[in-house]
């Protein structure tokens, strides 16, 4: 089974579905520390406790909205600071919304990329800063299986985003690995959250049978952060069930 022996773990997004199975697979695969961050501040406060609880560790709740660049270098250092170092970033916090080509305003395209590129952006960038002065470290971004299909029932700034998310993190992944910091991304199909609660997807048209749930992904994160991964950078992980082979 893959550990993350010693490592310390910032997980955004963590109040949503796939964030907060990461939190608590890594939590649980000793991690020796990890801190969790979210603007929804009392269900991270809610899921440290219950980690807590199962685990023995208890991770650092700091809350804030990522579309803000001050925001993001707080979180970061707070982190750092919290945990004495920061040898893993998962970016998990994101949005999405169902919608028609006619229905995208100028404010949902700018919240939309806000959150999913530029908060994604100036995360990894801090991250970089710790792990560059550590000699290391690994950050695994949340794309989508949207962003090289098209997206089925999504608004078209979101599978726009997600692309974003993939070109970006090969471009950290370029200039990451002089430092020994590796950048992957983890494209999940369609997973059993709050965000695709009115998608409306039938488990039968999934080649394995099932709609995917946050331990599907929690799983292929915690691969990629573990050392069995330290030779894989710039690559995207395919979690969904067959529903894409591209
Ligand atoms: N669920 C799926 O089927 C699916 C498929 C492909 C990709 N993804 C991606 O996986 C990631 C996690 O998705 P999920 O299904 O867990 O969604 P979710 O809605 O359950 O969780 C997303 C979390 O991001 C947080 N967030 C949103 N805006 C924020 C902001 N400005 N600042 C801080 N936090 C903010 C939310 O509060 C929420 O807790 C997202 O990036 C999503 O795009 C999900």
């Amino acid at each position: 089974m893959f550990t993350l022996e010693g490592k310390t773990v910032l997980i955004t997004g963590a109040a949503g579905g796939i964030g907060a199975a990461c939190a608590r697979m890594f939590s649980s695969h000793q991690a020796r520390a990890v801190a969790v961050t979210d603007l929804r501040e009392e269900s991270l406060k809610a899921l440290s406790r219950d980690i807590h609880s199962q685990t023995g560790l208890e991770p650092l709740a700091i809350a804030g909205d990522l579309r803000d660049e001050a925001t993001v270098k707080r979180i970061v250092q707070s982190a750092v600071e919290g945990m004495g170092r920061l040898d893993v970033l998962v970016n998990c916090a994101g949005v999405s919304r169902l919608g028609g080509l006619y229905e995208v305003t100028e404010e949902q395209w700018d919240f939309t990329f806000d959150i999913n590129v530029k908060g994604l952006f100036f995360l990894c960038r801090e991250a970089f800063r710790a792990m560059q002065r550590q000699g290391g470290g690994c950050i695994v971004n949340l794309s989508s299986q949207a962003a090289r299909s098209g997206g089925l029932v999504v608004s078209p700034d979101y599978p726009a985003s997600k692309a974003a998310v993939l070109a970006l993190s090969k471009s950290l992944a370029k200039v990451g690995a002089k430092h020994q910091i590796r950048v992957n991304t983890v494209s999940p199909g369609l997973i059993a959250t709050d965000m695709t609660r009115d998608f409306g997807y039938d488990p039968a048209s999934v080649p394995l049978g099932r709609i995917g749930n946050g331990d599907d992904v929690a799983g292929a994160c915690l691969f990629l952060a573990s050392d069995y991964a330290s030779y894989i950078t710039g690559a995207c992980v395919d979690v969904n069930g067959g529903i894409a082979m591209i």
